[in-house]
């Protein structure tokens, strides 16, 4: 069991040892990409059913969204402050367009809520527009480093 468990831990250390949040110093900065991390982390839950890749369980399924919804509704809240660092990816535009960036975290929203989790098939059905919403935002308010 230990042995079998190992790689995984090893590819998933990997994977957040190389996210932007690792190196940040100011509080609100962190806070705001630990919401982003936190969004990551049950979309790959949802991703990996929808891909084979997890046992399909609709239990856990909505369980991830109800943990999706949460953190999508902090996502105004927590970028709000318009705080620095210089590891931050997030694009000055969230703050001069206040109203479009709110825009985006909303549709992100909408395409929660419609997500239906009770089988494989309805999730593989709902995971595209989710996947649209995260793009939608990233394209215009994240700048890639
Ligand atoms: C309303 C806009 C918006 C939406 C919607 C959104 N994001 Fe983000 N996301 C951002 C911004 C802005 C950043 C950069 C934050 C920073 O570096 O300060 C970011 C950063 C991230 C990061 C990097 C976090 C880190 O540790 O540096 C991940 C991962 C991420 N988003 C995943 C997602 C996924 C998955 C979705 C969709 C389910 C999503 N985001 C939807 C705006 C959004």
């Amino acid at each position: 069991m230990k042995i079998t468990a190992l790689p995984l831990v090893l590819t998933l250390g990997l994977a957040t040892a190389a996210l932007a949040h690792e190196g940040v110093s100011d509080p609100q900065v962190k806070s705001r990409m630990m919401v982003m991390e936190e969004i990551r982390i049950n979309m790959g839950a949802i991703g990996g059913m929808a891909k084979g890749k997890l046992p399909f369980d609709a239990k856990k399924a909505e369980t991830a969204k109800t943990k999706l919804l949460k953190a999508s509704a902090k996502v105004q809240p927590a970028f709000k402050p318009a705080a620095q660092d210089p590891a931050s990816e997030a694009a000055p535009a969230i703050w001069s367009d206040w109203d479009g960036f709110s825009a985006k975290a909303v549709a992100m929203d909408v395409a929660l809520e419609a997500l239906d989790t009770s089988s494989l098939e309805t999730l593989k059905a709902g995971l595209g527009a989710i996947g649209q919403s995260c793009g939608g935002c990233h394209k215009v308010y994240r700048i890639k480093k």
